[in-house]
């Protein structure tokens, strides 16, 4: 049984008279990467109206809209058909988007959706291309406030199809495609986030935020498993001049509580995302989330690296063998220093030994463990022992 949602006349009239006025409140949204939780990396196409809302619940119960998460984001799969009007409507699992998106705003939770420039989402479902002012005015009449926009059937039905051999034409039309929906979405005049997903292609860092982007994913997809999260955020290296407030680097989302993924490789893909400025998008079963997870993902220090306000991206400072060296300037000329054991084992009696000054810091350095939550001291030289995939992260409040 298919069950159509209802598309208010006066949510669509309202969106129309506002049209053609960016609002300043528009371009105000992700002044910090935007913190929440989004339905593909643990229920993917199974995703329904009732695990968004135990979500929303959980997000509040869990402590996590305490922490700063606030977007509850609906990924692939649950658009219906378009009817005779282009109009299109949700599917079976979605009754009544409204309704939806009222509940989760009830909970002072935002919402967000997701759809394709191509025919076709990546799982097949109806995308806008076509229809792109059409769908910008649904989702603002439903109160939608964050839009996921991902390439999918447009590489095959759109630009191969258009400029077969011609790649630079191709990601001409890419980039059309992405201002065409920016466009309506600002039409109208909701602040909507809008997240870019074509996967890095064509540097988007140079042209995603004059194209519209908010944030724009920089790799294709992530797993839950260390050697996809290590290789995204290795990719990240390089990146960090992109990145500010109201547009960010997209390392995908967040995978901490799922897989099997260690308690180390959790605490260390969660401190890594925090160092890269990058979106914090939940993407476990909240509803059956371990307390060590929990903790994990409401560490308030850690996020607080990851919502600093200055913007500013870390960028790796140097590596030795498998230990990585990563920093980040944050406000008040404070600075998060990371250092990953991205090796699977590491047999020596020799521990990494901390070099300072190609962190430009003299002398030692008084600052706090974020994950023990303890006071630390780093010289240089100090040999530092860290476990396979394990991180330690500082804060130093006054670096010298
Ligand atoms: C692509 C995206 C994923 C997810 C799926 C949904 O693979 O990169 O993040 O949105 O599509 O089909």
């Amino acid at each position: 049984m298919r069950i159509f949602a209802s598309l208010s006349l006066a949510g669509l009239m309202a969106a129309s008279l506002t049209a053609n006025s960016q609002t300043p409140a528009a371009s105000q949204v992700a002044l910090t990467p935007p913190m929440g939780w989004n339905s593909w990396n643990y229920f993917f196409e199974k995703v329904t109206d009732k695990n968004i809302r135990d979500s929303a619940d959980q997000i509040v119960a869990s402590g996590m809209k305490d922490a700063g998460y606030n977007y509850v984001n609906i990924d692939d799969t649950w658009e219906g058909e378009r009817d005779a009007n282009g109009v299109l409507h949700t599917n079976a699992k979605f009754p009544d988007m409204k309704a939806l998106a009222d509940y989760v705003h009830s909970k002072g939770l935002k919402i967000g959706i997701y759809s394709s420039p191509g025919p076709k989402t990546c799982a097949g479902y109806e995308g806008s291309l076509g229809h792109e002012l059409q769908d910008a005015q649904l989702y603002a009449s439903w109160g939608i406030d964050y839009l996921k926009y991902d390439l999918c059937s447009f590489i095959g039905d759109v630009l191969q199809k258009h400029a077969p051999n011609d790649k630079a034409e191709q990601m001409r039309i890419m980039k059309a495609a992405y201002e065409k929906m920016d466009k309506a979405l600002k039409s109208t005049g909701r602040p909507i986030v809008f997240s870019f997903c074509q996967y890095g292609w064509d540097a988007v860092w140079e042209w995603g935020p004059e194209a519209g982007a908010n944030l724009w994913r920089t790799t294709g997809d992530i797993s839950p498993h260390w050697d996809r999260i290590y290789a995204i955020a290795s990719q990240q290296a390089g990146l960090a001049s992109y990145a500010g407030p109201g547009h960010w680097n997209d390392p995908d989302m967040l995978e901490v509580g799922n897989g099997k993924l260690s308690l180390a490789e959790n605490r260390t893909h969660f401190s890594w995302w925090a160092m890269l400025a990058a979106p914090m998008l939940a993407g476990n079963d909240l509803s059956n989330m371990k307390p060590e997870i929990q903790a994990i993902l409401t560490n308030r220090d850690v996020i607080a690296i990851d919502q600093d306000p200055l913007g500013k991206q870390a960028s790796r400072v140097y590596s030795d063998g498998e230990v990585e060296v990563w920093s980040r300037p944050l406000v008040g000329g404070a600075l998060a220093i990371a250092i990953v054991d991205v090796g699977d084992n590491r047999y020596a009696t020799h521990p990494f030994h901390l070099n300072l000054a190609k962190l430009g810091l003299h002398g030692p350095q008084v600052g706090k463990d974020l994950w023990t939550g303890k006071p630390v001291t780093l010289t240089d030289g100090q040999p530092i022992e860290i476990a396979s995939h394990d991180i330690l992260l500082v804060r130093i409040a006054s670096p010298k």
